[in-house]
């Protein structure tokens, strides 16, 4: 039903990615539907991720949303793990390996390194991107500049 092109060029890749996003955020009005189909395209679209998905802001804690990957945990107070401070500090943060960071919640076994990126209402914390990958520095700075392109068109959505 929808062809997800896996490009060589990892630009190209990003670039269909934010097309293929873009186009369902435009046509379907339904959050849940559409956060479920941005998760798998993320998943399918790029190589060595072991986990994307979303956690949304309900009652000042992080709640699972849709997702592709192992079970995860449901909730997440906003003073734990790289989801609660990249929520909290309103930032994009790229852990080249979870080992190392303080408080690392590890839903899967298998994850070496994530990046978790903020998603806005109208200017307040709506909920956060997770992607996670097996791999040790799998993310850097062109996948942070796409996947906060991709967080941005989810906060336009949103607004
Ligand atoms: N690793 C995240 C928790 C979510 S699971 O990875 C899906 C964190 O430390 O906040």
């Amino acid at each position: 039903m929808y062809d997800i092109k896996n490009h060589d060029d990892v630009r190209e890749n990003y670039e269909a990615l934010c097309s293929a996003v873009q186009a369902h955020l435009e046509d379907e009005p339904d959050l849940i539907a559409n956060l479920a189909n941005i998760a798998a395209f993320i998943y399918h679209s790029l190589d060595r991720l072991n986990w994307a998905g979303f956690y949304l802001m309900k009652d000042g804690q992080l709640v699972l949303g849709p997702f592709v990957g192992k079970p995860a945990c449901t909730r997440i107070a906003l003073d734990k793990g790289v989801c609660g401070a990249a929520a909290t500090q309103r930032q994009v943060i790229v852990v080249p390996d979870v080992h190392r960071f303080p408080g690392h919640i590890a839903c899967d076994g298998d994850t070496n390194s994530e990046i978790v990126l903020p998603i806005y209402k109208n200017g307040e914390v709506f909920g956060v991107l997770d992607v996670d990958s097996p791999e040790l520095n799998r993310f850097n700075t062109l996948d942070a500049e796409w996947l906060t392109k991709i967080a941005g068109c989810i906060s336009r959505y949103l607004d």
